[in-house]
Order: structure tokens, then C-alpha cells, then sequence
């Protein structure tokens, strides 16, 4: 990709100019793919004498790499961690806090046509929600529950993973308020050259108090005019996939998903475009940029098939899969490019080889060994390295397709060892073989300080709240503070191509934390769990973890049913009896509910019980 990816930063603060001007080099430098040779593609932001270089200490990469025949790590426990990171992201009216540190939020988030935005998931460290990067990772959780539903149900991460498919799709079909109207982002990030949401380092709940300029949440709408067949093509296979796992347990939900489902993608259809195009898009293309929009088209319409068994939709799928106009997708499997996903789905599918063909001649970008074709570089300790902003993710993505595809073919076949042996050495580079874990709170190691605000600044413990957002900031980056609060689970984007790192905020490159790393991550570490045989594997729980319900300020956690093994410490769990996923007294929202702005200013009140009269005198004035 020639592009920068994301930024979630405060890209135009004055106290990072030198970060933004680094920036802007960095999107001609990444163009090239991966260069082995170049000790850093990053602007490191170091102070030497308080933030040294890490260089783990895990052995070279010799590159004849046999997995182990039992599993290394705890991949139950890394998945039940890499939920907890979703929940540190969610937006709303929380039906129950997991994290004595993440409350209700977005309390203006309330559409042109009356919608309720206030779901769904805020992106990285930010609380914006990009349209394309949202759907993908919808997409994928719903992928990896399909892919490998056996393990899932067997760690008792299945309810868990619903609930997290559910949290997003609920935000979808309230985003959608007419056939062809859709959000395609929710959040300002700039305005000029004035940073608000990349320009606010305090918790989402307080953002309305104290964002830059007073810009609230507003919705950008792809419409006809303004089309975005990548963000309706996406947002239409999230919907699809996540009616397939919803069908049996509640129909009604699955129905509701699929009609949406079938509207966006003929919207897709109808007004093929581009929001590359659209100066209304014009920060969401500086951030992500969307290669091309027909590979979203081939996705959804190949979800679709998969959710009606309609011929049509796999028609669709085939001819927009040949008509893909750049190689791009073919290269890369991400947030932005779904061609290396529709060679494993429409293999699954229709057992045709040529999509095996095509599958293959993606993995071998990846494959080390004698004679590879690979053009992948990898770091000394062995890590696949696409690119540096997010390398692990890159890795991840494709390995969790590889472990897919191994099970399509069987774990048996040659060539499927070859690929579960590349991904299990990646998932252990990530976890702990290059000498430390890169998952905060999982391991030995692990990163204390991810580029992650309200787990540094929350609403229950915010040091420097009411001041100057450009002090704030400087904080943020560069004081060598922990971050106040264990992001459980959180993936970080990566080392540089020497496997080094600082492990601090000033980084962002490599310390970035987002959903869309994390998303297929949690689907490959189900796919090994699948692999090993989940019957060597015990359900992981919130047992013995810091949620911060510690901490003086926390309010009272939420009380557990006796018989819930998934959030209690106890383990006395019939396995035909799936966990309860919500506290006593908290009934389950039903199918597509969403909160009403009344219930939302309640709860702000009830929330910020812990600030002064005067913080709530402000944020009510600025609710009514
Ligand atoms: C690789 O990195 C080296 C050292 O930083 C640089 O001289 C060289 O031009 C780079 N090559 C490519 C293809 O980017
Ligand atoms: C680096 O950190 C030390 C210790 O906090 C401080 O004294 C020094 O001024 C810092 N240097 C720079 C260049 O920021
Ligand atoms: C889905 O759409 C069909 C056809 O328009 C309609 O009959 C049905 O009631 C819809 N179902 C739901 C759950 O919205
Ligand atoms: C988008 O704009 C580019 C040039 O800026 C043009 O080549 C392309 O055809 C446009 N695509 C669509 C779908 O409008
Ligand atoms: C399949 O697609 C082709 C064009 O690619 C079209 O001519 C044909 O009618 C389609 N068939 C169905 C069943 O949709
Ligand atoms: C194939 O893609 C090209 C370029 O993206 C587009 O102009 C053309 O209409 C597409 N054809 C079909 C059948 O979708
Ligand atoms: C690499 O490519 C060459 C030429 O296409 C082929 O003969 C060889 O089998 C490939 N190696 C592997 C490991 O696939
Ligand atoms: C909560 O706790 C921290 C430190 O323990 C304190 O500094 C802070 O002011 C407290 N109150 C609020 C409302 O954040
Ligand atoms: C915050 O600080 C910046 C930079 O020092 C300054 O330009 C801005 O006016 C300040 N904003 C407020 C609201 O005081
Ligand atoms: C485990 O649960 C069963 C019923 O679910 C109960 O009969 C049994 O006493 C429990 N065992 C322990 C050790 O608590």
C-alpha cells in the first residue's frame, strides 16, 4: 500500500510538529513494501535517557521452524483477553460495565434523521467511527465465529463472541435510517487545521465536556450523490455474516440483519463509488484510504450467498471477485482488502481450484523455507513484516486465513501443515517467542504503555481533566507515565523490522492499539485452539484480573450469577450450559435495541457522580 493507514493522533497539535512532519514523509517511504535492511521505517520519538530500546531476547529465526506438537500458549486465555480490548472500546449506553473504567459515552451522538449513533465501537485510541475499518472488523468477528465455531463453544467464548458481533451490528442497522442513506463516519477528527477528536486525550465519557472547539459527534451519510460502495459493501457482508450465526438463537434478529444486508448491497450496486472521491470523505481517505471498492462488492455479495444460498449473490461475488481492477487486494488481507478472504470463502464455497490457486499464490507472498517465493520479508526472530504501522496485524490476518484454509483442506494435507506451521510461529513470535508477549497483560513483558487514551486518561481517573487539550496531549505523549489501567488484550501494531521497540506512547506506529489488529488475531488464535483440539484448552475467566474495580474511585462492580463461569471465579460449569454473558438484574437487549437519549443523560448524571457539581452543571448544559 502506498499510503499511510491510520493515524488516530494529533496529527496537527503544535507539540508534534515533528511528528507530523515525519508523517508526511512516511507516505512516499512506505510505498515500498517491506525494506529487511532499513533498521527503522519510524519517526522514533526517543528520549534516550528515560526510554531505552528494547531488543528482546528470543532466539534468531533459522528458518526451519517446527511448531511444537502441543500448544505453547494459552491461546483460551489470549482470546478471552482480546474480548476484554472490545470492550475497552465500546461506545454507549453500556448495558453492564466490564471495566470499572469504561462507562456510557457518545451522549450527542443522535443522527440527521433521528437515529441513535451512540453504539458500536470507537476506533483505536480515538472515539471516531470510520465506516470501512468498522465494518471490516464487524466482518470478521462474525468470520472467526464462523470459521472455527467448535472452539469457541468449547472455551465458552462463543456467547462472548455474539455479544461482541451484536454490539457492532446493532450500530449498523441504526446507522441505515433509509434504503440509501448510510453513516459512513460518525466523529469530526479535524476541522481545518485544528484537531478535535485526534486532538482530545481525555476519556469518551467526558468528551462532550471538553472536545477542541466544542464539536460534538456528527455523521457523515453516504448517499446516492456521495456513494461509498466500499463502506456499504462492507457494512452489507458484516450484516450478512453476523444473520448467519444469529439464525437459529434469535431468527428475528438474523431476518432484521438480512434485509438490511440485501438494501446496502444493492445500494453498493446501484451507486458504484468510491469515498476517495468525495471531498465530504476527505479525512477518512487521509487516514484510510480505500484501494478500490469492487473487492467489498465481491465480499458482500459472497456473505450473502453464504447467509440465503441465492445463486445470484455467488454470480455477483465471482464476477466482481474476476473484475477486481488492481492487484492491491490480492497482496494484502485487511481492513481495506478482502481479495485474499474471497479465495478462502469462495474456495470454501464452491471447492473450485482455482481459488485454491489464488489462495496459494497469497500465502506464498508469506512462506519462508527452500525454494519459497516469498517476497515477505521477515524480522531476525522470524516475523512476517508487511509494513510497519501495524505489522503484527498484517501477520495475523494472514495467518488466520491460512488456519481457515488449512481446515478447508484438512489438517492432514501436506500443504495445510506448511501453512498451520507458519501460523503457529507467528502467533508465538507475537505471544512471547521473540522474547516478549506484544498482547498488554498477556505474557511476559507485555507493553504498559499502548497509544491508548482512556486507559490512560479515564473517566475515573483523569489527573489533568479541564485543562488546555494540547497540555493534555503533551502528557499523553510524552511523559513516560504508565497507562493507568491494564488494557487487557490489546494487540499492538508491531516492532520495527529489527523486532526492536520503545515501549512508549510517543510511538504510535508501533504502539498503536486498534480493533482491526485485533480482529482476525482473535480468529487465528480460535483456529490454533482448533487445531491443538480444543479438549486441551480450559475456558478462561475473569478470575484473578485487574479490571480496576480496585481503584478509589471505581464504583461497585457488576454482580454475577452464581452459575457464570465466564466473569466469576467459579469453575463448577456444566459445559452443555453456555456462561451468562450479563449481570443479575440487567436484562439482555433485545434485537436491535439501542438506548434513547433520555436513558443516556440519566446515566451521565449517575456517572459523573464521582466530578465536581460544577463538571455536571457543564455537562448537562451541554446535553440540554
Ligand atoms: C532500504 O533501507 C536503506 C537504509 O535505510 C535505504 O538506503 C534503502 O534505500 C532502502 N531501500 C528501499 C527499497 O527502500
Ligand atoms: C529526557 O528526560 C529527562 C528525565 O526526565 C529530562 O531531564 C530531559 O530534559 C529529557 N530530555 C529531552 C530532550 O526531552
Ligand atoms: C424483511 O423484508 C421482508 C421483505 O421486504 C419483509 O417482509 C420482512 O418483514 C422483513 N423482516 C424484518 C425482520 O424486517
Ligand atoms: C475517482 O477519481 C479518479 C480520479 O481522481 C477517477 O480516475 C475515477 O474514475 C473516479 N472513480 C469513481 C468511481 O468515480
Ligand atoms: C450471472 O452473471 C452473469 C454476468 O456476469 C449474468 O449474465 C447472469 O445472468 C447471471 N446469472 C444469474 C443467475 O444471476
Ligand atoms: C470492472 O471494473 C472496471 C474498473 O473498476 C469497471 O469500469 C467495470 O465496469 C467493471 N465491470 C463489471 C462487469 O463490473
Ligand atoms: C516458486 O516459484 C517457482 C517458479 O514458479 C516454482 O517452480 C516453485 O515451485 C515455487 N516454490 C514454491 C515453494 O512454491
Ligand atoms: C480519582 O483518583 C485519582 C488518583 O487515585 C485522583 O487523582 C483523581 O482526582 C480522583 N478523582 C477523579 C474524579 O478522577
Ligand atoms: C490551548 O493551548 C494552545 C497552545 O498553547 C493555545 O493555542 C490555545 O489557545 C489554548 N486553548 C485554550 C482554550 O486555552
Ligand atoms: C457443581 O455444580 C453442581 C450443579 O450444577 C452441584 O450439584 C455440585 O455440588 C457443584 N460442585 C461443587 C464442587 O460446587
Amino acid at each position: 500500500m502506498g499510503f499511510v493507514k491510520r493515524f488516530g493522533s494529533v496529527a496537527l497539535l503544535a507539540t508534534c510538529a515533528t511528528m507530523v512532519s515525519a508523517q508526511t514523509t512516511k507516505k512516499s517511504d512506505d510505498s515500498a513494501p517491506v525494506n529487511a535492511t532499513g533498521p527503522y521505517y519510524g519517526p522514533w520519538q526517543v528520549n534516550a535517557t528515560i526510554d531505552p530500546k528494547i531488543t528482546p531476547n528470543g532466539p534468531l529465526y533459522t528458518g526451519n521452524y517446527v511448531a511444537p506438537t502441543t500448544a505453547k500458549y494459552d491461546y483460551a486465555e489470549v482470546i478471552h483477553k482480546s474480548y476484554l480490548f472490545y470492550h475497552s472500546q465500546r461506545s454507549g449506553k453500556l448495558p453492564y460495565q466490564r471495566l470499572a473504567w469504561r462507562g456510557d459515552s457518545c451522549f450527542k451522538c443522535t443522527g440527521s434523521y433521528g437515529e441513535d449513533l451512540s453504539g458500536g465501537y470507537y476506533e483505536a485510541a480515538n472515539t471516531m467511527k470510520w465506516g470501512l475499518p468498522l465494518g471490516f472488523i464487524i466482518t470478521q468477528l462474525a468470520f472467526n465465529l464462523w470459521a472455527f465455531p467448535d472452539a469457541y463453544v468449547a472455551i465458552n467464548e462463543w456467547n462472548e463472541g455474539l455479544e461482541a458481533v451484536k454490539w457492532g451490528t446493532d450500530y449498523l442497522i441504526n446507522a441505515h435510517p433509509q434504503d440509501y442513506i448510510f453513516v459512513g463516519q460518525l466523529g469530526t477528527s479535524a476541522v481545518g487545521t485544528t484537531d478535535v477528536d485526534f486532538g482530545y486525550f481525555g476519556p469518551p465519557e467526558e468528551y462532550e465536556m471538553w472536545v477542541p472547539l466544542g464539536i460534538m459527534h456528527t455523521a457523515l451519510y453516504v448517499t446516492p450523490q456521495e456513494p461509498s460502495s466500499e463502506i456499504t459493501g462492507e457494512s452489507a457482508a458484516a450484516m450478512a455474516a453476523a444473520s448467519v450465526l444469529f439464525k437459529d438463537t434469535n431468527p428475528a434478529y438474523a431476518a432484521t440483519l438480512l434485509n438490511h444486508s440485501r438494501v446496502l448491497y444493492n445500494f453498493a450496486k446501484t451507486y458504484p463509488g468510491t469515498y476517495n472521491n468525495n471531498t465530504k470523505f476527505a479525512l477518512a481517505k487521509e487516514w484510510y484510504p480505500s484501494s478500490q471498492f469492487q473487492d467489498e462488492i465481491a465480499w458482500a455479495a459472497a456473505w450473502l450467498y453464504i447467509a440465503t444460498n441465492e445463486k445470484a449473490y455467488l454470480n455477483d461475488s465471482i464476477t466482481y471477485y474476476n473484475n477486481q481492477s488492481t492487484q492491491d487486494s490480492w497482496s494484502e488481507y485487511s481492513w481495506d482488502s478482502k481479495g485474499a478472504g474471497l479465495h478462502v470463502l469462495l474456495y470454501h464455497i464452491t471447492k473450485d481450484p482455482v481459488y485454491a490457486t489464488n489462495a496459494k499464490t497469497y500465502f506464498t507472498q508469506w512462506l519462508p523455507g527452500i525454494g519459497s517465493n516469498q517476497t515477505i520479508r521477515q524480522t531476525p526472530r522470524g516475523l512476517g513484516y508487511y509494513e510497519n504501522w501495524g505489522s503484527l496485524s498484517y501477520a495475523a490476518n494472514a495467518v488466520f486465513l491460512m488456519l481457515r484454509h488449512a481446515k478447508d483442506l484438512g489438517y492432514t494435507d501436506s500443504y495445510a501443515k506448511t501453512l498451520v506451521n507458519f501460523a503457529i510461529q507467528q502467533i508465538n513470535y507475537i505471544l512471547g517467542d521473540c522474547g516478549r508477549s506484544w498482547v498488554v497483560g498477556f505474557g511476559e513483558n507485555s507493553p504498559l504503555r499502548p497509544y491508548h487514551k482512556s486507559s490512560y486518561n479515564s473517566y475515573i481517573d483523569y489527573p489533568m481533566r479541564g485543562q488546555n487539550q494540547s497540555l493534555v496531549g503533551d502528557d499523553f505523549l510524552n511523559s513516560f507515565t504508565l497507562n493507568r489501567f491494564i488494557l487487557y488484550g490489546a494487540l499492538e501494531g508491531g516492532p520495527a523490522m529489527d523486532d526492536s521497540y520503545f515501549d512508549d506512547r510517543t510511538n504510535y506506529v508501533y504502539t498503536e492499539v486498534t480493533q482491526d489488529y485485533n480482529a482476525a488475531f482473535t480468529g487465528a488464535l480460535a483456529g490454533l485452539v482448533d487445531y491443538y483440539g480444543s479438549k486441551n484448552f480450559q475456558p478462561f475467566s475473569d478470575c484473578g484480573l485487574d479490571l480496576g474495580w480496585g481503584h478509589k474511585n471505581a464504583s461497585k462492580p457488576p454482580t454475577w450469577p452464581d452459575d457464570d463461569c465466564y466473569h466469576t471465579c467459579n469453575k463448577n460449569c456444566s459445559t452443555s450450559k453456555k456462561a451468562s454473558s450479563m449481570p443479575t438484574g440487567v436484562e439482555a437487549s433485545g434485537p436491535g435495541a439501542t438506548s434513547t437519549p433520555t436513558s443516556a443523560a440519566t446515566s451521565l448524571t449517575q456517572g459523573l457522580t464521582l466530578l465536581s457539581v460544577s463538571m455536571i452543571t457543564i455537562a448537562l448544559s451541554l446535553l440540554l
